[in-house]
This record gives C-alpha cells, structure tokens and sequence, in this order.
C-alpha cells in the first residue's frame, strides 16, 4: 500500500478495486481518494442565483429537495458556488471568510444543516488571486483552505481555475489542480474534487491522475437546446456540449467524470446568470436523459423552491437516475450518428440503455435492433413511459418527436 492510500485507510476511504472501464492513469494515480464511484448528483447554486445566495436561501433549497422526493431520488449534494465568500480582489494576508451579511452563521452551521438532513455540502473557490467573479480565491494558501473547508463539514469542492488560467499552459494548469489535491487529500476528510477548467487544455486526459473526480469538458452551459452558434462566443447550448463529448467516453468510469455542466432544466429562461430563452419540456426531458446517458454529474440548477411540475417529474424519473448512476460507469458511446442519434449505455446487468435522439425539426422513426449488442432477440422497456414493450427479433421502430430523447433499456431475451 503507498503512503496515500495507508493516509486514506487511516481515514476510513476505500479505494475500490479496478474496473476493466477505468482510464490506467486514474487507477495507478496515488492522489485517487477513492471517492465518487458514481457520478456526484445534487444541486448547485450558479446557474439560478448567481452569486445571490445566502443562507436562508440555501436553507429554503434543502428543505425543498427534501419535501419534494429529489433527495430520496439520489439528489444528496447541495453546492455553493462563486459568491459566498467576503472579500473581493487580491487575498493579500487574510483568510478566506462567508460574507457576514449573506452567511451570519457561517458556514459550518449551514453544513451541519445540510448533514442532519441527510444532504452533503459543497464549496467553491480557485487558485490563483481571484474567482470568476472577482472574489478572493486560495492561490497559495491551498493547505490552509482544504483544512478550514474540513473543518466546516465540506464534502465536495469545485475548484475553479476557468478565469485566471484560461491561456496558461497545460503544466501550469497541472501544477494548480495537483496542489489542491494534494491539500485535500492531506484533510483527511472525504471531499469529492472538482476540477473545474471549462474544458481547455484536454483536461480529460490528465485530471484523473491529479486527483481530480470530475472535470467540465466545455464552458458554461446556455438555457437552450440548440441556439444557432456560440451564444456571445462564450456558452454551449445542450447539443454542442454533447457533441463535445461525444468521443472522451473512455476518459469517464467510477471515480471519475466528464462533466457536461449543471443542469438547466426547470430554469425557463429565467437564470440571473446564464444566457438563453429557456426550453420546452420535451428537449429539457432530452438534455436531462443525455446527462444521465453520458454519466455527467447530474446537478440541479434551478430554483427546486418553485419548480414546475414537468421540471419536477422529470427529475423524479429514478429509472433515469438509474441509468447515471449504474455501478459499471460506462458513459454512452453513438453508434447511429447524424441528426437521428442512438446512443448505447452499457449496464452493470449486462443491459443497455439506449437514447433515441432526434436532433431535427421533424417527427422521424429511430430503431434499434438486437443486432446492434450481438444479440438474436432483446426485451425492451420504455423508461419514460415506465412501460415494458415487449421483445423484439427485429428492429424495435418507434415514433420520436422533434427534440425528443427517448430512453429505453435493454435486456437480451
Ligand atoms: C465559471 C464557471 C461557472 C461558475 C462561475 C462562477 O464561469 O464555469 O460554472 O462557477 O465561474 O464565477
């Protein structure tokens, strides 16, 4: 056993044994922790509020995900993003501190909230001098800040390095992502880590080996399903950023994810934060499957005080959440390209689950065949309509609407 693994023992982390998914950097790094062996679920601060958070609000979230059925679907993590700390600019001596007006009680107390509840808590911060939004980050002072986030009860960290290290060198971003890490890991304390790098620098090739859980593979995320370009040059819209994925599958397994950033479902256009004119039922329901679909962290971030009851069903679908956070970690892979889209995810069970995506603006048949997994005949259930469909010798056809996924899975029969 190396050292880091007898300090993670001593901590009470297992490190899981290999599966045949897994990248060989991710196994062999001794900065794993062990953790995440299935994509991190939860809710997130930035997409809705911003950098308007505090902690009434946040106590108002957990309780919600609570009353509504998303805790006991698997939603567990609730995530500060930017915004929650005091200072602006430069870190200069001081330590890092929540804002006294928007966080009186600091945030241990809101962390305990979180865990008598049965939620676990995440924090945000970078390296270098400043966040994305101007507030004062950990460059520099990384040991004191993993220790001080242990010692408030932290479970999760989203380490931010979008802003300050968008044109450094691949070195240089390793160098940064590692010392987190490595400050993390010296805690103790269970954190799931965050590597968070909009995408730059083939991120996923090398995150794993740092120590990372999970990495953003693409900029922020634009409330729309497909806005023709880039809206302002900056943010991706639900089909580029699963066209962005489309070949880092091998990249994703337990313990570490290709992140396709927060969820948008629910938001209806009305993000303080994000562009886009908000989307229709069918393609939030699509963007939501594909996530599941490709293993992303699946982190709510709308308002779940006042979510609409489509948005909310939509996110109660466990047989969806199944799907993301099956034990195997197998991200979904195309094996039918173009504007009709299959997607096969390959199940613990030895089952799919398949994505039936219809990219266009007109109604169009999809099929799939047993064929398409080497087999003569398959069982096939649809896990939106929760219906089983019978077994299929020949291509199971079915109707699918403009922008819509449908999921079904799989079994050989
Ligand atoms: C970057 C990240 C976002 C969010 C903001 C916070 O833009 O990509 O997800 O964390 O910073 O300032």
């Amino acid at each position: 056993m190396n050292i880091q693994a007898l300090l993670l023992a001593a901590a009470g982390i297992v490190i899981a044994s290999a599966t045949p998914n897994s990248t060989a950097a991710a196994l062999t790094s001794p900065l794993s922790n062990g953790l995440a062996r299935t994509p991190p679920m939860g809710w997130s601060s930035w997409n809705m509020f911003g950098t308007s958070i505090n902690e009434t609000l946040i106590r108002q979230i957990i309780d919600a995900m609570s009353s509504s059925g998303l805790h006991s679907t698997g939603f567990q993590y609730v995530n500060l993003d930017d915004g929650w700390q005091r200072y602006s600019g430069a870190r200069g001596n001081r330590s890092l501190e929540p804002d006294p007006e928007k966080f009186p009680s600091g945030i241990k107390a809101l962390a305990d909230y979180a865990h008598e509840k049965g939620f676990k808590m995440g924090i945000y911060t970078g390296p270098g001098e400043v966040t994305c939004a101007g507030y004062t980050a950990s460059g520099g002072h990384e040991v004191e800040d993993a220790e001080m986030f242990a010692s408030w009860g932290i479970d999760h960290l989203k380490y931010d390095s979008c802003c300050e290290y968008s044109n450094s060198p691949t070195k240089v971003v390793q160098e940064v992502v590692l010392k987190m890490s490595e400050a993390l890991l010296a805690t103790k304390r269970p954190i799931v880590y965050h590597a968070c790098h909009c995408g730059w620098n083939d991120i996923w090739q090398w995150a794993a080996s740092e120590g990372a859980n999970q990495w953003r593979i693409g900029q922020d995320i634009s409330d729309d399903y497909n806005y023709p370009g880039n809206r302002q040059g900056y943010y991706f819209d639900v089909l580029d950023m699963l066209d962005r994925g489309k070949d880092l599958a091998r990249y994703a397994g337990p313990g570490h994810w290709n992140d396709y950033d927060m969820l948008v479902v629910g938001l209806d256009g009305m993000s303080t934060q994000l562009v886009g004119t908000g989307q229709s039922n069918v393609e939030y329901r699509a963007h939501y499957s594909m996530w599941a679909m490709v293993c992303s962290p699946l982190l709510i971030g709308a308002d779940v005080r006042n979510l609409d009851q489509d948005s909310l069903e939509t996110l109660l679908n466990k047989e969806i959440a199944d799907i993301n956070q099956d034990p195997l970690g197998k991200q979904a892979v195309v094996i039918h390209d173009g504007t009709l889209q299959v997607y096969t995810k390959q199940m613990v069970d030895g089952s799919y689950a398949v994505a039936l995506l219809n990219r266009q603006g007109e109604t169009r048949n999809i099929s799939v065949s047993p064929e398409d997994f080497k087999w003569t005949k398959a069982r096939v259930r649809d896990l939106w309509k929760h219906t089983e469909e019978g077994a299929f010798a020949d291509n199971y056809e079915v109707e699918v609407i403009p922008h819509e996924a449908k999921i079904l899975r799989l079994w050989e029969a």
